[in-house]
């Protein structure tokens, strides 16, 4: 592979949306940021300086980092942040990934506008496993907020509450011509008739699962989180924040525009918003003065047509992209995901109590030191090893929450022999409410093997198990009051955060680390940092 280098400079834009004006931190003055363009097998430089007031770190989300931990970026997990005026380079190289990813601030809640795409295209010379398409085209959703967010999100902890949801969603940067600033106009996505179109679709929004759709079109799906999949043609997509989606498009209309729309899919009794984000499908010849052909996006509970959609992913399993599921478990894992209340004597608003997440029951505290360096020094006392490999507290889950719902605080991870294999099944509870979860682990893609409602049951469920073509990805929604389970191999030595990838439920604590290392042979252990990784 040849050496890509980017130059990322971290600085604050005025940005004009919703007809109103606000400093927001962008990388290179553009938010969505920059697309990262890079074939497997590449090195990919990226020089990332800080220019803004806030301390900062970029995570190359899904990128494997195979042997690169010191790349990833969450902080206080592998690295330190990069201070304001300092740099940092992250390098790295796509190994074994083609497909669209993306990249985005790891601290505080700077990845609202500090985000972007990351397309890995395949070796030269090899083909994708299905047409070509005409053309590719990024599509980045997200949020507006016409707040500062990170005071909305002190608000939130000060008081112990629930944050407010943003202003609007935005599909490429832009909340689109149905808002409340319908003359700002939004984003435009130009077609010839009889042409394949393929989107990259990525969920950069903070904290909202999302419905996509486009007017009289159908969506063929062929890759999720840069793995293929068997193709299958759907009317909506569902992406949870940190997944991404390759969808052809067949502009198989002659004229006409048609409204691309994307708006949140929750399973809860909590409401969050409807808004709708627009953008605009416009096939070439068509008058701008031409009425837009509309559609509806489904209403925020509709939980059948987000399973129908996730319940139709499967690994394309095919000669040369074989599914790798790991057959044996070394490591038989169960994790519990959901809310809690701890006391908080300063939350006023909250009563003295305030809401926190946890996984089996512990709160992860971040450390001031990043585990990576604690662990690679042996500076001792930033974490303990006894994050618990099954739940503490055995309840029914999914059925009326236990009387305490205190969680035990402390920065614990759980140690995987390198190269062992891992199931881990992730059990939603029903604490204050059942929701959906979205998990994202760091430095490995995993198996979705399994899935059901209510409480896992090894005996029964472990016998229905897909070990043939599961989906393959980085991030997977636990399904709403049930459970999903997990197979992976632990053949990347490192830190590796995993959590919620709903902004407000990793502020809360969702969210925990996995150790792996052998400690010895060149393969099993991670090498030394580089020399300019930030110091804390
Ligand atoms: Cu996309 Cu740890 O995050």
């Amino acid at each position: 592979g040849r050496v890509r280098n980017y130059t990322f400079n971290v600085v604050t834009k005025n940005t004009t949306r919703l007809c109103s004006s606000k400093p927001i931190v962008t990388v290179n003055g553009m938010f969505p940021g920059p697309t990262l363009y890079a074939r497997e097998d590449d090195t990919v430089l990226v020089k990332v300086t800080n220019r803004v007031k806030y301390n900062v770190t970029i995570h190359w989300h899904g990128v494997r980092q195979l042997r690169t931990g010191w790349a990833d970026g969450p902080a206080y997990i592998t690295q330190c942040p990069i201070q304001p005026g300092q740099s940092y380079v992250y390098n790295f190289t796509i190994t074994g990934q083609r497909g669209t990813l993306l990249w985005h601030a790891h601290i505080l809640w700077l990845r609202v506008t500090l985000h972007g795409a990351i397309v890995i295209l395949p070796k030269r010379g090899v083909p994708y496993p299905f047409p070509k398409p005409h053309k590719e085209v990024v599509v980045v959703l997200g949020e507006w907020w016409k707040s500062d967010t990170e005071a909305v999100i002190n608000q939130a902890i000060k008081s112990g509450l629930a944050p407010n949801v943003s202003d609007a969603h935005t599909i490429n940067g832009h909340p689109g011509p149905i808002s409340s600033c319908p003359s700002q106009g939004g984003f435009t996505l130009p077609v010839e008739s009889g042409k394949t179109y393929m989107l990259r679709i990525i969920n950069a929004a903070l904290n909202e699962e999302l419905f996509f759709k486009i007017a009289g079109h159908q969506l063929t799906i062929v890759e999720v989180d840069a793995t293929y999949v068997k193709p299958f043609k759907t009317n909506t997509i569902v992406i949870a924040p940190g997944q991404t989606t390759n969808a052809l498009v067949s502009a198989d209309q002659s004229s006409g525009k048609y409204l691309v729309a994307a708006s949140p899919f929750m399973d809860s009794p909590i409401a969050v918003d409807n808004m709708t984000a627009t953008a605009t499908l416009h096939y070439s010849g068509t008058l701008a003065a031409t009425s837009t052909t509309l559609t509806k996006t489904p209403p925020q509970n509709a939980t059948a047509v987000a399973n129908n959609f996730i319940n139709s992913l499967r690994s394309l399993n095919s000669k040369t992209y074989p599914a790798k599921v790991p057959l044996t478990v070394d490591h038989n894992l169960i994790f519990t995901v959901g809310l809690g209340i701890n006391p908080c004597p300063s939350c006023k608003a909250g009563n003295g109590s305030r809401v926190v997440a946890s996984m089996n029951n512990v709160t992860f505290v971040m450390p001031t030191t990043a585990l990576l360096q604690a662990h690679f020094f042996n500076i001792s006392g930033v974490f303990t090893s006894d994050f618990p490999g099954n739940p503490p507290n055995i309840f029914n889950y999914t059925g009326s929450p236990p009387s305490n719902l205190r969680t035990m605080s402390g920065t614990k991870v759980y140690k995987l022999r390198y190269n062992s294999t891992v199931q881990l099944v992730l059990q939603d509870t029903g604490i204050i409410a059942p929701e959906n979860h979205p998990i994202h682990l760091h430095g490995f893609n995993f198996f979705a093997v399994g899935k059901g409602l209510g409480n896992y049951n090894p005996k029964v469920d472990q016998k229905n198990f897909n070990l043939i073509d599961p989906v393959e990805r980085n991030t997977i929604g636990v399904p709403s009051g049930g459970w999903v389970a997990l197979r992976f191999r632990a053949d990347n030595p490192g830190v590796w955060f995993m959590h919620c990838h709903l902004e407000i439920h990793t502020t809360w604590g969702l969210k925990m680390a996995f150790l792996v290392d052998n400690g010895k042979g060149p393969n099993e252990s991670l090498p030394p940092p580089p020399s300019d990784l930030p110091k804390c």
